[in-house]
């Protein structure tokens, strides 16, 4: 049988493993948490991400190859955010764990799932896209036309429960 070409396919909840995978891969590729924390945000995705691929809140692309294994991955979360001047309908597309396989880097497939993912926002007639840059993302983002914002963050450290 002749072998499918490499395609970008809308995920669905069939693919939630794959989704709950790629993005656990991208924490443990960025350096961020341990296994325990990594192991209970794996659970805590999950059970997020499901509802919300079946509710459209979520729109994820998987790249695959041929043989149709998963090259890569992203999703596109449409916040409800506060009143902002020139958004009226309080929605925000944020794009969000971006992942691909290590022997498939380089090749576009990130790029190809960051234009899906601008062209579902712009027919959404949403004004302003954002995300959050890891530095191996970061160029993929700017080619793309991305800058960077003046959001700030404070590190709050965790209480201890008092007695
Ligand atoms: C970031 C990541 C998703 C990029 O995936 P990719 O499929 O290799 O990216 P692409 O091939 O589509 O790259 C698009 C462009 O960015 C460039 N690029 C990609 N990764 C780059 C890097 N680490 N440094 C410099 N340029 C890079 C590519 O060369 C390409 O440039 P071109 O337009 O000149 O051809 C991948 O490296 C990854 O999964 N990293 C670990 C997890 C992570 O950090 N995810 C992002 C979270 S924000």
């Amino acid at each position: 049988m002749p072998l499918k070409p490499r395609s970008l396919r809308v995920a669905t909840t069939a693919d939630t493993s794959l989704l709950v995978r790629h993005r656990r891969a991208m924490w443990e590729e960025m350096g961020i948490g341990t296994s325990a924390s990594l192991a209970e945000h794996d659970a805590l995705y999950r059970r997020w991400i499901r509802p919300r691929l079946r509710n459209g809140s979520v729109v994820a692309w998987v790249v695959e190859d041929r043989a149709g294994r998963a090259l890569a991955s992203g999703c596109l979360w449409i916040q409800r955010i506060h009143p902002r001047p020139g958004n009226p309908r309080c929605l925000q597309p944020y794009l969000m764990s971006m992942y691909t396989e290590p022997d498939a880097r380089c090749r576009g497939h990130a790029r190809r799932i960051v234009r899906a993912a601008i062209a579902h926002a712009r027919r959404l007639g949403l004004p302003r896209m954002a995300l959050h840059a890891s530095d191996a993302g970061r160029p993929v983002y700017e080619r793309e036309g991305f800058k960077p914002s003046g959001e700030m963050h404070l590190r709050l450290p965790t209480q201890r429960p008092q007695r």
